[in-house]
């Protein structure tokens, strides 16, 4: 049993109150709160060693590269990934799927097709449709069914030799679903040789993640929504396929050596940093990390996993609740609305009188929304501090919405 108490304690900004109630911060899908540690880390590098890294050969900056480098570490022991040249630092995931959508160009050519599926969040279905536009590509969708499940038979019918990237998400950030990844990987590879690019953004910080086992040959994941602070972005890619892939940007760092006539780029990873990276936000990145391992990814799941079930089964009694996907498998948050009450934000509005943070709206997801034919969707999301009274407390608080907008 995780001491909820004390990991709160690490989390001050839990403690205080919104409009005379506490908070009950249940908007973790969208970011996480920061413990003590990363706040700490953050600080230290700005009170103690702020440097640019990888330049100078004074103390400060070796200082800051050795803390950098070694939270790109952490990063690649908390994927699974074999090489540490394969962990790309970016601002978040949506950077980290422009980057593949961008310098993977070399890999498509006029009449390939490119699989998303129907649960995209917008960031792994525009850089797509921009490459596309470009080079007369097929954009073919997954997709799902009123469950939000995704139908996995289509898959196989839509995978072809002209298959170049499957992109999908490993848990639909709108609805909190988690998506069959090994078998569509599996089907994947069975059928074409196709690239395989996994939105991990909401999956990160709720289950452990290993690329090798999984064998895709990208993963992206935004670290601010698993305690790390906003700015930092992780993408992973297998090295073979980088090291083939032109740079996404260019500019300082990023080059081996450079003239008007000729430049030649840097080794991996720094070929894809181009510029001054957030160095703070990265070393505490790392903290984050370490937060989570202190406690365990595991114990971190399964606590979540009882937040969810419970808060589940108790929507599932509400009578006024619309749950979606209510039969798939979800980790760390759960998409609904008050039935008659069209407008999701309004519910969200009441709950926040009430201390209660949720998201409302569209999610970044439209093409879910459509799907669904709604506007937009309540969502629940947790994270590990959140406990059994703050989804009670959420759940009278959608008693009272009722009561208030029916
Ligand atoms: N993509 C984030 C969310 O789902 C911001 O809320």
């Amino acid at each position: 049993m995780l001491n909820i108490t004390q990991i709160r304690e690490q989390f001050p900004i839990l403690n205080q109150k919104i409009n005379d109630y506490p908070l009950v911060y249940l908007d973790n899908a969208a970011t996480s709160q920061k413990p003590l540690s990363v706040i700490k880390a953050w600080e230290e590098y700005y009170l103690y060693y702020n440097a640019n890294v990888h330049r100078g050969i004074h103390t400060l900056s070796q200082r800051a590269t050795e803390k950098m480098e070694h939270a790109r570490e952490k990063v690649r022991k908390f994927i699974g990934a074999e090489h540490l040249e394969e962990i790309i630092f970016t601002k978040g995931t949506t950077e980290g799927i422009n980057l593949i959508a961008s310098s993977g160009r070399i890999f498509v050519k006029e009449g390939d097709n490119i699989i998303l599926s129907a649960l995209e969040h917008h960031s792994n279905i525009v850089p797509w449709q921009l490459l596309s536009k470009k080079f007369q590509l097929e954009i073919r969708v997954l997709e799902c069914d009123a469950t939000g499940q995704l139908d996995i038979e289509q898959l196989e019918k839509l995978v072809d030799d002209r298959t170049r990237f499957v992109s999908f998400n490993y848990i639909s950030n709108a609805l909190g679903v988690i998506n069959p990844v090994e078998k569509i990987i599996s089907i994947v590879r069975e059928k074409s040789e196709a690239i395989i690019c996994i939105d991990a953004a909401q999956a990160a910080p709720h289950m452990p993640i290993d690329v090798q086992k999984l064998d895709c040959d990208f993963l992206c994941f935004s670290p601010h929504k698993m305690y790390a602070p906003m700015g930092t972005g992780i993408l992973y890619g297998k090295k073979h396929l980088l090291e083939a892939m032109p740079p996404y940007q260019g500019g300082g760092e990023m080059i081996a050596t450079c003239s008007f006539k000729k430049t030649t780029f840097a080794a991996l990873p720094f070929k894809f940093e181009a510029g001054t990276p957030n160095v703070g936000g990265n070393i505490a990145l790392g903290a984050a990390i370490d937060f989570i391992n202190d406690i365990g990814i595991l114990n971190i799941k399964k606590h979540e996993d009882s937040l969810i079930s419970y808060l589940m089964e108790e929507l599932k009694k509400m009578e006024v609740v619309e749950i979606y996907s209510p039969d798939a498998p979800h980790a760390g948050a759960i998409s609904f609305n008050l039935k008659g009450i069209g407008i999701a934000s309004d519910v969200g509005m009441i709950l926040d009188k009430m201390g209660i943070a949720v998201r409302t709206g569209h999610h970044c997801a439209q093409p879910v929304m459509d799907m669904l034919k709604v506007n937009g969707t309540v969502r629940a999301s947790v994270a590990v501090y959140n406990t059994m009274e703050e989804i009670d407390a959420l759940l009278l608080g959608l008693k009272k919405a009722q009561k208030l907008l029916a």
